[in-house]
């Protein structure tokens, strides 16, 4: 079987800044590809690639099997990868259930009688969202009074109801406590279990190691290696992430002014 997404030797510039350098991974039905990388790794640039944001200058984007270029974001979302991006793009003002439509709300009437269907909207994002096991109050009350963690899961139940294949999640817990992170964590294993394939791009070794099949470590644009679970350790992960032999330098460096 084909993965669903197969990003294999992407590169891609910037003007004279290489932003990624013959990256490769996978993202496999059920199953979540985690990110990892420090500030400017690359690691936005890549989903912008998955997204139809940008393109990429070298190497192949495969989706079930077929080479793929997305023009524009629409594109992208029409063959069913969904992105959640970190800033949200959300009506505050507007109600929960409005925000889970927005721009396909349903309607009943024909011609000039067409007019929003409120009353089907609301118990369809109701159902949507309550089906994820997300506990929210009132689908009308504004989306801005909602925690940054239930405003992330809406979107994750939204991606789901609307039938995404990939959902790609950027820094979803970044801006977010301990305690809503495993929330946000545990809706993304709902969608992994529903059979989506989830990109998860965190700097978070201890957020993406339970949730992750598989773990793209990026350094300055390079790939450090696309793991399988199996075959790296939690502690591994953190020390990659953390610049390994940098970090061991920098500690040599320290003790020796102390001492
Ligand atoms: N639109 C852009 N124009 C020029 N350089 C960019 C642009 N976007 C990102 N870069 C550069 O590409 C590199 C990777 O950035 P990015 O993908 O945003 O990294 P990350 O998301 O891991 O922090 C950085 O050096 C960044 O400054
Ligand atoms: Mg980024």
């Amino acid at each position: 079987m084909n993965p669903l997404i197969e990003v294999d030797r992407i590169g891609k510039s910037y003007g004279s800044v290489v932003a990624l350098r013959e990256v490769s991974t996978v993202v496999n039905a059920g199953e979540v590809t985690c990110v990892l990388g420090d500030n400017g790794a690359g690691k936005s640039t890549l989903i912008k690639i998955l997204a139809g944001v940008h393109q990429h200058d070298t190497g192949r984007l495969r989706l079930d099997g077929q080479d793929v270029r997305f023009a524009s974001p629409r594109e992208a979302l029409d063959r069913g990868i969904a992105t959640v991006h970190q800033d949200l793009a959300v009506v505050p003002l507007m109600s929960v259930w409005r925000n889970f439509f927005l721009g396909s709300e349903p309607t009943v009437g024909a011609g000039p009688l067409r007019r929003l269907d409120r009353r089907t909207g609301r118990e369809t994002a109701r159902r949507a969202i309550a089906d994820m096991g997300i506990d929210l109050r009132d689908v009308e009350q504004p989306v801005g009074t909602l925690s940054g963690g239930e405003r992330q899961c809406v979107a994750i139940a939204r991606a789901v109801h609307f039938g995404a294949k990939v959902l790609i999640l950027d820094e979803p817990t970044a801006a977010l406590g301990v305690k809503q992170s495993g929330v946000v964590l545990r809706y993304l294993a709902q969608a992994r279990d529903r059979g989506l394939g989830v990109v998860l791009i965190t700097h978070n070794p201890h957020h993406a190691y339970p949730v992750g099949n598989r773990f793209l470590v990026l350094t300055r644009g390079a790939s450090l290696g696309s793991f399988e679970k199996a075959d790296i350790t939690l502690a591994e992960l953190t020390r990659q992430m953390a610049g390994g032999e940098e970090l061991e330098a920098l500690e040599h460096e320290l003790r020796g002014v102390s001492g």
